[in-house]
């Protein structure tokens, strides 16, 4: 047994471990909750200062980084670079925490379709293409974990934010079916559905973010979601409560209401 190896099981923590996002918020977070002697991580994001400030931060604490700047939008280039990554060092691991929101302008009727069909792209396209190579290499292998991170968005029907809410909604009907299939494979495929997490990306929201968490305590919860193997974890509980309370009051009336909810989003800061 290889000390990565031997270091997992004693840890409990994977020993290669691919995290998507880790140049930001959740991803980078994850990163270094992972890092510590024996693990080797590969970090993918498409800003290089900020991914290599996240790799400095695990090589501080013991860990091996190496970093990759890709865009997910390309998903065939994506798959090409995880083979790559898996040859080199099998993961044990691979955490697929990037993604893209989008709130509709206030004065459009929908979204751009040029934005819909990138948000498709980062969050569902890419990330199922993923998983799957993911799930059957590892499979192959006789163990592995899989994450991805979902939205509650995925839970109501977002008449501002149609492809984000519909594209992590999609990600996790495939991410409890692939869970499902994976089992009697020894890989662990979870998905978590977090609120608001205090990252660029709720922050560029305009107005309130109930119940906010701060991206380690969201890293946290993922990577205890990731041991025990969970299907599906959502957090903060509040949101637990408001996806039951949808399922019972009526779609129309739903609708009603999600429709009155003033939500915009600032411009993107580089
Ligand atoms: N923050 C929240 O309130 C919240 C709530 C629910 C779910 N989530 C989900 O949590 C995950 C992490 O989000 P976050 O809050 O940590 O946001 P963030 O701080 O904005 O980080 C997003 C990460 O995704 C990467 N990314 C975005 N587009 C990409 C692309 N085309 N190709 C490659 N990488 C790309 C970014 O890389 P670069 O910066 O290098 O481009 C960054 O590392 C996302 O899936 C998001 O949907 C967030």
């Amino acid at each position: 047994m290889s000390r990565n190896e031997q270091f997992a099981k004693r840890r409990l923590m994977p020993g290669n471990v691919l995290i998507t996002g880790a140049s930001g918020g959740i991803g980078a977070a994850v990163a270094r909750q992972c890092a510590r002697p024996g693990v080797t991580l590969f970090l993918w994001g498409r800003n290089i200062e900020r991914l290599q400030q996240t790799a400095r931060t695990c090589e501080l604490r013991g860990a091996v980084a190496h970093v990759r700047v890709l865009d997910l939008a390309n998903a065939q280039q994506a798959l090409t670079a995880l083979r790559e990554d898996d040859d080199l060092a099998p993961l044990d691991a691979c955490i697929m925490a990037a993604g893209v929101p989008d709130i509709r302008p206030p004065d459009a009727l929908t979204e751009l379709p040029e934005t819909v069909l990138h948000i498709a792209e980062v969050n569902f396209t890419t990330p199922v293409t993923l998983a799957t190579e993911a799930a059957r290499r590892m499979a192959e292998r006789g163990a592995g974990r899989i994450v991805a991170i979902g939205s509650v968005a995925a839970f109501h029907d977002l008449p501002f934010a149609t492809a984000y809410s519909g594209s992590k909604a999609g990600l996790l009907r495939f991410m409890t079916a692939l869970h499902a299939a994976m089992k009697p494979h020894n890989v662990g495929v979870t998905i978590v559905s977090p609120g608001y997490i205090d990252t660029a990306m709720s922050r560029r929201l305009d107005g309130a973010r109930p119940f906010l968490m701060s991206p380690e305590a969201a890293a946290s919860r993922l990577l205890q979601a990731m041991r025990r193997r969970d299907a599906h974890v959502v957090f903060p509980k509040p949101f637990i409560i408001a996806r039951l309370l949808e399922m019972v009051i009526p779609r129309p009336l739903v609708h009603a209401i999600l429709r009155r909810a003033r939500v915009e989003q600032r411009p993107l800061q580089s």
